[in-house]
């Protein structure tokens, strides 16, 4: 599709509020107007509102609406526009028009608009013409990189292109990309790898820039943080918002006598960040990039094995609900420290792509010793967690009954057993999992399963990315397409970038949030027209 089509993205200034690449205000229309607030960290926009009720009238008294918004520009009937002249600058431009808003105090401002006038930001001096040329120009060169993508797919993956722009913040002296301006304004571990997936395909540096801000903020145990954001970081239970503890107490379960305990406990999210490092590596070469960040990914992976398997079996758990990223998954319903099989499987994965990276710093050694880790591990995994049928989920040491699409996550290692791999793929393809809209991350027919509530059911983008991949690693290619089409049919009808859907209707589940980075960027992977040449290894 040509870069002009996906130009046309409509904001509606609810689900796409009117905002732009490093800026932290958003504009959103509210019933008495519009309405221009500040994304923070862990903040309700309504505690950061700048101003709101602005309305534009003509020289009548008669209200001029909005016409239409794009992402260069709110423009309103009588041809006056809302522009940004720069992150922190809001300015009005137009003629004969009388602004009206109210400030967070309730104090009312008013303007009679003749030219270019700032209406949130330092005093300065703007043009009109040069600041909409310059919003123009910058729109033009994002869209200019966006990834070809077939054409039933242009409208949603020009979204998603804009998405990822609008989502990015200078945070910790980079450009990060935060999941979202309602409700995430940080950088999120797992999800600036995901991130990072979709921008090497446009701009790797911003690419490489994702995980190093990870990398950065590397604990002296070698473990990663959850959460970079502009107040300092996320790794342990004492940096949770008091928010979270509430709602943690009420929803982890303290079956088998644990109980979250008042003791700092160490939070991170999912291994995957050297998967992560070899993708871009494979789309734009970078040595030194490679050689920057090896010895950091070791100590993250070793990180695993010394501090967070407590039982000394050699299969690390993850010890909090946040660091599986599955943090209302029914899983926790049975103990705040659990063993879903997904992480054993990314652990092996791990060490394959540390091989890679190994191999292609030329130390064939250390790769080879990488590699027979990786077969001892998935060894370790099938010998203790297979019971023959399904791979076990543990709490607290004892096996669960509730059957999570993590269950079929061995098959990203690419290691498994054909006997094994075939039960994982055909258990996807049975009614407990697959449906028009698959995959469930809790099984259909599981009494926990709930369609909308975060991880109880609904469909995520990047588990389903990380099964596509897993089932084309395993072998089979036609079920992988398959989700991939029918995860793009998903997204294209659904109506938005939503952080998770209901996969009995393919709709936005009522507390998902909107413009969600991850769905942004492994919707456009998937979609990329050049894909059927990628092969997942
Ligand atoms: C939610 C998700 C977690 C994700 C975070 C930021 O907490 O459960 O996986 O990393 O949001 O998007």
């Amino acid at each position: 599709m040509s870069p002009s089509a996906a130009h046309r993205v409509e904001l509606d200034l609810a689900e796409r509020p009117f905002t732009e690449r490093g800026s932290r205000l958003l504009v959103t229309a509210e019933p008495d107007g519009l309405r221009v607030a500040r994304a923070e960290y862990e903040t309700r926009l309504a505690d950061t509102v700048e101003l709101a009720g602005l309305v534009l009238r003509d020289a009548d008294g008669h209200p001029l609406p909005v016409r239409s918004a794009t992402p260069e520009a709110v423009e309103f009937a009588g041809g006056a526009a809302l522009l940004f002249a720069d992150p922190a600058t809001l300015v009005l431009a137009g003629h004969d028009v009388h602004a009206s808003w109210r400030l967070p105090d309730g104090t009312g401002r008013a303007l009679a608009l003749d030219g270019c006038h700032v209406l949130h930001g330092p005093p300065g001096e703007w043009s009109a013409a040069a600041v909409r040329a310059a919003a123009e120009a910058r729109w033009a060169e994002w869209f200019a990189r966006m990834p070809a993508v077939r054409p039933d797919l242009a409208a949603a993956a020009g979204t998603a292109w804009w998405t990822l722009a609008v989502n990015l913040l200078p945070i910790a002296g980079r450009e990060g990309l935060v999941p979202s301006k309602y409700g995430y304004v940080g950088v999120w571990n797992w999800d600036a790898l995901f991130h990072a997936v979709a921008l090497r395909h446009a701009d790797p540096a911003l690419a490489r820039d994702q995980i190093l801000l990870f990398l950065d903020h590397q604990l002296p145990d070698g473990r990663l943080p959850d959460v970079v954001h502009e107040h300092g970081v996320l790794a342990d239970t004492t940096d949770l918002p008091r928010a979270d503890h509430a709602r943690l107490a009420e929803h982890v379960g303290t079956a088998n006598g644990a109980r979250p305990t008042p003791e700092p406990v160490p939070v991170t999210k999912p291994p995957l960040a050297a998967w992560a490092v070899w993708k871009v590596h494979e789309t734009d070469p970078d040595l030194p990039f490679l050689a920057a960040a090896y010895p950091r990914l070791v100590r993250a992976h070793r990180w695993w094995f010394a501090d967070s398997d407590p039982d000394g079996d050699g299969l690390p758990e993850y010890l909090h609900p946040y660091s599986s990223g599955l943090d209302d998954s029914p899983i926790w319903d049975h103990g705040p420290r659990a063993e879903p099989p997904d992480l054993n499987s990314y652990l092996v994965l791990e060490a394959d792509r540390l091989a890679d990276i190994a191999d292609a710093l030329g130390r064939p050694a250390e790769a080879a010793d990488w590699r027979s880790r990786a077969a001892a591990h998935t060894e370790l995994l099938v010998a203790r967690r297979w019971d023959g049928t399904r791979f076990t989920t543990l709490a607290a040491g004892t096996p669960v009954p509730v059957r999570t699409a993590l269950d079929l996550m061995p098959l990203f290692t690419g290691r498994l057993p054909t006997g094994i791999a075939t039960a994982l793929e055909r258990t996807l393809r049975s009614p407990a999992y697959w449906g028009e809209r698959p995959v469930p991350t809790v099984a259909f027919d599981d009494p926990a399963f709930d369609p909308e509530a975060m991880w109880r059911g609904p469909v995520w983008l990047n588990i389903n990315y990380l099964l596509i991949e897993g089932l084309h690693r395993s072998g089979f290619p036609d079920t992988a397409e398959e989700l991939s089409e029918r995860t793009l049919a998903m997204v294209r009808d659904g109506g938005g970038l939503y952080e998770y859907w209901n996969p009995l209707t393919g709709t936005r589940a009522p507390r998902a949030t909107s413009g969600f980075g991850w769905s942004a960027a492994l919707f456009l992977d998937l979609a990329r027209a050049d894909r059927q040449s990628d092969c997942p290894h």
